[in-house]
């Protein structure tokens, strides 16, 4: 052991990459151990423990020396009869992998400085993320929620105001114009696409409507010409809510630089994620972009000197280091997300009973989630459940049939949601999933809906 330490030293450092390892390692000393193991090229080396955390590593770890020695001599024992592992929903740890020395930098670099609070990092990712939205200003805040909360503040909607938006998105949508005091007007959605209908919005007008809110759900925007369009006629501003698309296409521009506003979310398991909670605001209405960055500091214009009512909405500097790094390979991961989805759905063409996601031709998707729709939702997830890949039901109720909303909104004005509601799932998606892995989870989809409609 003392001499795998010796090594440990010099393999940690930066530049030093085991994506696999680190996927199976449950604490990073022993994906260090591990890699030290490994790193003894050219001899075969295992690891002998009784640590029961090492079994994650597979053949590296051996129980005793017995067991070593016949590896040693035989290599690998394969156990055929061994289940497949389950997947991950989303592998967040391979990504970290490829990642971790400019992570670990950036990091190091806010540890060295000190300024954890809008440090030089804050600045550095909003004018990248403006620079790669196209929009004239960003405002990073503390998350999505916080991105749209800020954004209806700005515009100063409250008590008395309506806003339009989509019955069918999670839940931050409609809950930030309730706490503004306003009142969410819930319309109907596209049955294929999932986003907000915009032959149904007009209808929903009143002289009280302060803004519309659409949602680029599931990482495609809505159909934002014809929503702004109508934003317009009415004088209405328009937010994008783009927690999930952000790096998404619509008809050239990107997502978040589509409308008056756009707000996106750096929860980790977003697209664009970070190790905690973030997010940013996108604008090019300079005042709207300056009254954003007064209300994330309680409103103050100079120090101690406050020009509104505001709240404390700023993001980490930290998390801004890590998106930074996490920005490096954004490009990449927008193309193997295309990639992904794509493949998905020329898996599941000849699927009888199986809708797959729609992309209209004039925008694209980053397939935050890849959402299915079929009937008997829950026994199909059930039956892939087995086969140890998960999913996840985005979203199973609607909002304004939710509990706390229900006064808000009639669950029977918006019937394709409802039905929506019952028949969506959504596959493991992100960007490290391997070829092998997406063929696996095609299988066990396959097996499920031909097993329940044999
Ligand atoms: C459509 C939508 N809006 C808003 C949010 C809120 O983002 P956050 O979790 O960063 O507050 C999310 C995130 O889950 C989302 O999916």
């Amino acid at each position: 052991m003392d001499a795998l330490f010796d090594r440990v030293e010099v393999l940690s450092a930066p530049g030093f990459e085991q994506p696999e390892l680190y996927r199976r390692a449950a604490v990073f000393a022993q994906a260090q151990i591990a890699a030290a193991a490994r790193a003894l090229q050219g001899q075969p080396a295992c690891i002998v423990t009784n640590d029961p955390a090492f079994d994650a590593l597979g053949e590296l770890a051996c129980r005793s020396p017995a067991q070593a020695l016949v590896w040693l001599q035989q290599g690998p024992q394969e156990d055929e009869a061994a289940p497949a592992a389950p997947l991950p929903f989303i592998d967040l740890a391979a990504q970290q992998a490829g990642l971790r020395p400019a992570i670990e930098r950036g990091i190091e670099t806010v540890l060295r400085h000190g300024q954890y609070v809008l440090g030089p990092e804050v600045q550095e990712l909003e004018a990248r993320l403006a620079a790669y939205t196209g929009a004239g200003h960003c405002v990073t805040v503390g998350s999505g929620t916080e991105a749209l909360l800020i954004s209806l503040m700005a515009l100063g909607i409250g008590p008395g105001d309506e806003v339009i938006t989509t019955a069918f998105t999670f839940v931050a949508t409609a809950e930030v114009i309730v706490l503004t005091g306003a009142r969410p007007v819930f319309v109907d959605i596209e049955p294929d696409t999932c986003n907000i209908d915009a032959d149904k919005i007009e209808a929903a007008i009143t002289p009280r409507t302060r803004a519309i809110m659409p949602v680029s759900l599931y990482g495609q925007p809505a159909d934002m010409e014809r929503i702004n369009a109508i934003a317009a006629r009415h004088g209405l501003p328009v937010i994008e809510d783009a927690a999930q698309s952000f790096g998404a296409d619509y008809q050239g521009r990107r997502s978040c630089n589509l409308s008056t506003i756009g707000c996106t979310s750096f929860f980790p398991a977003k697209p664009l994620g970070g190790y905690g909670d973030g997010g940013a605001i996108f604008t090019s209405d300079a005042d709207l972009a300056r009254a954003m960055r007064q209300i994330r500091v309680h409103g103050q214009g100079a120090r101690y000197v406050h020009e509104r009512i505001g709240i404390c909405g700023r993001m980490d500097t930290l998390q801004c280091a890590v998106l930074l790094a996490k920005l490096d390979r954004f490009d990449w991961e927008v193309q193997r997300r295309h990639a992904l989805g794509a493949r998905y759905s020329t898996l599941f063409a000849d699927l009888p009973g199986v809708a797959t996601p729609v992309i209209r031709p004039d925008r694209s998707s980053v397939f935050a989630q890849y959402t299915l729709q079929v009937e008997a939702r829950d026994a199909v997830t059930a039956a892939i459940g087995k086969a140890g890949v998960p999913t996840a039901v985005h979203y199973p109720i609607p909002l304004n049939a939710q509990p706390a909303y229900r006064d808000l909104g009639n669950p029977e004005a918006t019937p394709v949601a409802a039905a929506v509601a019952a028949r969506v799932f959504s596959l493991p998606m992100h960007p490290d999933l391997t070829d092998a892995a997406q063929a696996r989870i095609a299988a066990a989809v396959r097996d499920a809906v031909i097993g329940l409609t044999a």
